[in-house]
C-alpha cells in the first residue's frame, strides 16, 4: 500500500512540475531576444525536449532534498552515525528533559535520557539484521519520574544495599537514606536515578558518545563528600555500549556505580528470559539473608544451582527447592568475578537468545556482576508502547563492587579518598549466532 501511493504521489508530483516548467519556460522566453522563426523552431525542436526534462529532473532532486529536510526535523529515521536530541518531557519540578538518540554506523540505537541517565531503548540486529529494542523502559520521562524498578538507570551512589542503611568511615558513623526496609537500596530515596544530569554530545573514534554529569552534593542520601561524576556513553560501530564511569570526592566517601539495565534480548515485552542461555564468569557467588544482604560467605557455584560456568537457560533450575533461590524469588545475587586485578575489562558474563540468535557479552574492570531475573517485576505498570513487564520478562548483569561492601571489611574496598579518581568501565557487545 505505502509503495502504491509513494508511486502515486511522484507521479502527481512530476506533473504538476511539468506545468510549472512550462509555464516557467514559456514566461521566459518573453524576456530572450526575438530569433528568426525557422531558427526558433529548429532549435525547439533538437534541444527543447532534452532541455525540458534536464529541468524537470532538477526539479525534482530540488523538491525532493527540500521535503527530506522538511521532514527530517519531524522525526524520520535518525541517519547512521548521527546523535540527536529531542525533547523526552519534564521532572516534576518543571525542568525539561531531553532524550538522545545515538545512531552508529550500521543503524544500531541507544536512546538515552538525562533523567536518571537511563538507557531508554537498545536497538540492535538480530540473526537476520532485523532491528529490535532489547531493553525495558517507558515512552516518556514521567515513567522514570514514577519508576520503581531503576529501568536502564544510571545507580548511584551506591548500587544494590547497604545494611541497616549505614556504614562507619574513619571512626564515624554515617547514616544513610532507608528505601528498602531497614536498608539502602541503589543509592536512597532519591538516588542518581531521580536525578537530572548534565549531558554533552562528544565527538567519539568509534561511534557515537554522550557525557552526563553530576554533582552529588556532600550529605545527600547520608553520603559524605561533595562527589563529582561522569558517565561516558559509547554506542560503537560494532554494536556495542561502552560505559565508561569516573568520580572524584572531597571527602573521603564510599561508592559503587552501575547501570541497571533490564534485558530481553528476544524483543522488550515479548515474553520471559527463562530460554536464554547465560555464562558467568565465576566460581563463587555471595551468599544473602532474608533481607538480601550478603551473609559475607564466598560459596562456591559447583554443585548448586547457581552455577553458569557453562551455558544453561536460565529458567532449568530457577524455581528448585533451594535456600537461596527462595530467599531472592529466583536469581538476585552478586557473583565473584574469576577476573585479575589491574588488568583491563575481563569477560564477566554471556548470554544468547536462541531464536533471534541475539547474544550479549558483558567486560567489565569490576569485580562483581549482580544477576537478577525481573523477580519483584509485575507486569501493573504499563511500558514502552504500553506493554506489561511481568515478572522475569528481563535479566539484569549488573556490573559493580559486592553489595554492602562498606560494612563487609573481607570485600573488595569501596573507598574513594580525595586526590583520587574513580575510574571502571563496563560494555555491553551485541553480536549474533546462527
Ligand atoms: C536488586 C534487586 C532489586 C532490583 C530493583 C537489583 O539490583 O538486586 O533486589 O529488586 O535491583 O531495585
Amino acid at each position: 500500500m505505502a509503495a502504491v501511493a509513494g508511486a502515486d504521489f511522484a507521479t502527481l508530483s512530476v506533473r504538476v512540475s511539468t506545468r510549472w516548467i512550462n509555464n516557467f519556460a514559456s514566461q521566459s522566453v518573453h524576456h530572450q531576444v526575438k530569433l528568426p522563426q525557422l531558427r526558433r523552431a529548429a532549435f525547439r525542436k533538437s534541444f527543447g525536449r532534452g532541455l525540458r526534462m534536464k529541468r524537470i529532473l532538477l526539479f525534482a532532486i530540488f523538491s525532493g532534498a527540500l521535503l527530506m529536510t522538511t521532514l527530517a526535523p519531524i522525526g524520520a529515521t535518525p541517519q547512521p552515525g548521527s546523535t540527536t536530541k529531542k525533547s523526552f518531557g519534564k521532572t516534576p519540578g518543571g525542568q525539561a528533559v531531553d532524550l538522545y538518540v545515538l545512531t552508529n554506523k550500521s543503524g544500531a540505537e541507544a536512546s538515552i535520557t538525562n533523567y536518571g541517565g537511563a538507557v531508554v531503548s537498545l536497538k540492535v540486529p538480530d540473526r537476520n539484521g532485523k532491528l529490535a529494542d532489547v531493553v525495558l523502559g517507558y515512552d516518556t520521562a514521567d515513567g522514570y519520574v514514577n519508576d520503581k524498578s531503576y529501568f536502564g538507570a544510571l545507580v548511584g551512589r551506591y548500587g544494590n544495599r547497604i545494611a541497616h542503611a549505614q556504614f562507619v568511615l574513619d571512626g564515624k558513623t554515617y547514616t544513610l537514606a532507608k528505601n528498602n526496609g531497614e536498608n539502602t537500596l541503589h543509592g536512597g530515596v532519591k538516588g542518581f536515578n531521580k536525578a537530572l544530569w548534565t549531558a554533552k554530545i562528544l565527538p567519539a573514534k568509534d561511534g557515537q558518545s554522550l557525557e552526563l554529569s553530576y554533582l552529588s552534593k556532600d550529605g545527600e542520601e547520608g553520603f559524605p563528600g561533595n562527589l563529582k561524576v561522569s558517565v561516558i556513553y559509547t554506542l560503537t560501530d560494532t554494536n556495542a555500549l561502552r560505559i565508561v564511569y569516573s568520580a572524584t570526592t572531597d571527602k573521603k566517601t564510599v561508592l559503587n556505580l552501575t547501570s541497571h539495565g533490564y534485558f530481553n534480548l528476544a524483543g522488550q515485552g515479548s515474553g520471559d528470559i527463562l530460554g536464554h542461555l547465560l555464562t558467568i564468569q565465576a566460581d563463587k557467588f555471595t551468599p544473602v539473608d532474608a533481607a538480601l544482604i550478603p551473609t559475607g560467605e564466598l560459596r562456591d557455584v559447583a554443585g548448586t544451582p547457581f552455577d553458569f560456568r557453562k551455558p544453561t537457560a536460565i529458567g532449568v533450575r530457577i524455581d528448585q527447592d533451594d535456600e537461596q533461590l527462595k530467599l531472592g524469588g529466583g536469581y538476585d545475587h552478586n557473583y565473584v568475578l574469576r577476573r585479575s586485578a589491574g588488568v583491563g575489562e575481563s569477560l564477566a558474563a554471556r548470554v544468547v537468545e536462541p531464536g533471534s540468535g541475539r547474544a550479549l557479552e558483558v567486560w567489565t574492570t569490576e569485580p562483581g556482576v549482580q544477576f537478577y531475573t525481573g523477580n519483584f517485576l509485575d507486569g501493573k505498570t504499563p511500558g514502552k508502547g504500553g506493554v506489561p513487564y511481568p515478572r522475569r520478562n528481563a535479566f539484569c548483569l549488573e556490573t559493580q563492587h559486592y553489595p554492602d561492601s562498606p560494612n563487609q571489611p573481607k570485600f573488595p574496598s569501596v573507598i574513594l579518598k580525595p586526590g583520587e579518581r574513580h575510574h571502571t568501565i563496563t560494555t555491553y557487545k551485541f553480536t549474533t549466532e546462527k
